[in-house]
């Protein structure tokens, strides 16, 4: 692998041991992958915050790094926390586990990093451009990051994500190269696709089929992402557009869970997909590649729904759920829950905290708070210390939370529409006559 006389000495330690170690943790990946030379990223997203998931080992491994020295030297933002940082007391969360969260985002914060504490890291400004390297974990963002901004990211880890942050390079190997963003299985769609919990059920279906590979859609009839579509909605975007960016963000985050994926296309939609043919030398999906025939969303269904009717908590918000979702939800609420009267199951929104602060503006926070749900930054349900807590089913409109609930957090599961899921907070069940 070529490297630059800068890199190299970077690579020797000539701007100090934890820019060293964190070319030593590039340059072996670029060896693994047999990668040329190394990128210059744009942005980074960190993953690796709750301290759940750290343990003691894992901040102690932090502190570390940051006593070095380190610090990062591009725009970085932060995954999810286990709670919401500032008002965790509100969701049951216990002192001992809020001081070391806490800490974990001190130190993140000591090495530059912004304490978004976001798995929609493209909600609060950090938005990276058609074509630009970056280097992101949290395999959501990842992939809405690469299909829906045209970005190039590898799904990297905690550590790899934030070395890339702190010498401010990535090996060039995978997504970063053209070849590797070419299709390799075509997705026809012959059923009806609307909510954003069908968006899912689909992304969910093909992730298992597909693994790591990079599915193309044909069939999706949605409606075009905003000019250029390559960037997040704006004040005065359409609201198709809007509904658009959320049914992509929850497709995306089911196919990185249920398969591996970190690239998808949609015909005529995605920006890659759109330039199509432009791009001399690029075919995005070569003919002959296997082809994956979606007649009905039903077995999604089936396999993302225990038979639970008793529900004692509702998440909305996986990915973090953008400023229209929460007024979906908050217009549900108004609609089917006479003012007044208090949800029956728990209910959490989960976003970031720019969002909440947007919501609270506009009143959207007070109407789900006034009702007893919460509106929670910051957090999410996967890495929180939910066996602290005292629930064991939940009801969902994503199918990546579906598809984790039970492995990570414990819980069994209700997946369905949006509208269903408030129907389970104002009611506390879930009819078992609808799955
Ligand atoms: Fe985000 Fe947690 Fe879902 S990190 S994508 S809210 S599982």
């Amino acid at each position: 692998m070529r490297l630059t006389p800068e890199e190299q000495g970077m690579l020797a330690g000539e701007q100090g041991r934890a820019t060293q170690r964190a070319m030593e943790i590039i340059v072996t990946l670029g060896h693994i992958y047999e990668a040329e030379r190394l990128l210059d990223v744009h942005s980074v997203q960190v993953a690796g915050v709750s301290y759940r998931n750290l343990g003691e080992a894992g901040l102690e491994f932090l502190r570390d790094w940051a006593a070095e020295g380190a610090r990062v030297r591009v725009p970085t933002t932060l995954n999810p926390a286990g709670m919401d940082l500032v008002r965790w007391q509100h969701m049951g969360i216990s002192q001992e586990y809020a001081r070391k969260q806490l800490e974990t985002i001190e130190v993140y914060a000591a090495m530059g990093i912004q304490p978004t504490c976001t798995c929609a890291p493209y909600l609060v400004g950090n938005v990276p451009g058609y074509g630009e390297h970056i280097a992101w974990s949290e395999s959501s963002a990842v992939v809405y990051a690469n299909s829906v901004l045209g970005a190039r990211t590898n799904r990297e880890g905690g550590p790899s994500a934030l070395a890339a942050a702190i010498c401010g390079r990535t090996a060039e190997y995978g997504l970063h190269c053209d070849a590797n963003r070419r299709a390799t299985l075509r997705v026809e769609v012959r059923c009806a696709v609307c909510g954003l919990d069908e968006y899912a059920a689909l992304g969910y279906l093909v992730g298992r089929d597909v693994g790591g590979g990079v599915p193309y859609f044909v069939g999706l009839s949605m409606a075009p992402l905003d000019a250029g579509s390559a960037d997040v909605p704006q004040e005065g975007t359409s609201q198709d557009a809007l509904q658009t960016h959320d049914a992509l963000k929850l497709l995306g985050a089911a196919l990185a869970s249920s398969g591996a994926v970190a690239l998808y296309h949609v015909q005529g939609v995605t920006p890659e997909a759109c330039i199509e043919g432009v791009r001399p030398g690029v075919d995005l999906c070569p003919c002959g590649i296997p082809r994956l025939v979606i007649e009905s969303l039903e077995p999604a269904i089936t396999a993302l729904n225990a038979s639970v009717e008793s529900i004692d908590l509702v998440v909305i918000g996986c990915p973090h759920a953008s400023l229209e979702e929460l007024r979906q939800v908050a217009t549900l609420i108004t609609a089917r829950s006479p003012r007044g009267q208090r949800l029956v199951s728990d209910l959490w929104v989960t976003m970031p905290r720019r969002v909440r602060e947007q919501g609270e503006a506009l009143g959207l926070v007070q109407v789900i708070e006034e009702a007893g749900g919460q509106v929670i930054a910051d957090g999410c349900v996967v890495v929180a210390p939910m066996q602290e807590l005292p629930y064991h089913t939940l009801a969902t409109n994503s199918a990546k939370m579906a598809s984790y609930a039970l492995p990570h957090a414990g819980l069994q599961v209700r997946f369905g529409s949006l509208e269903r899921c408030i129907n389970a907070a104002i009611t506390g069940c879930w009819p078992t006559h609808q799955p």
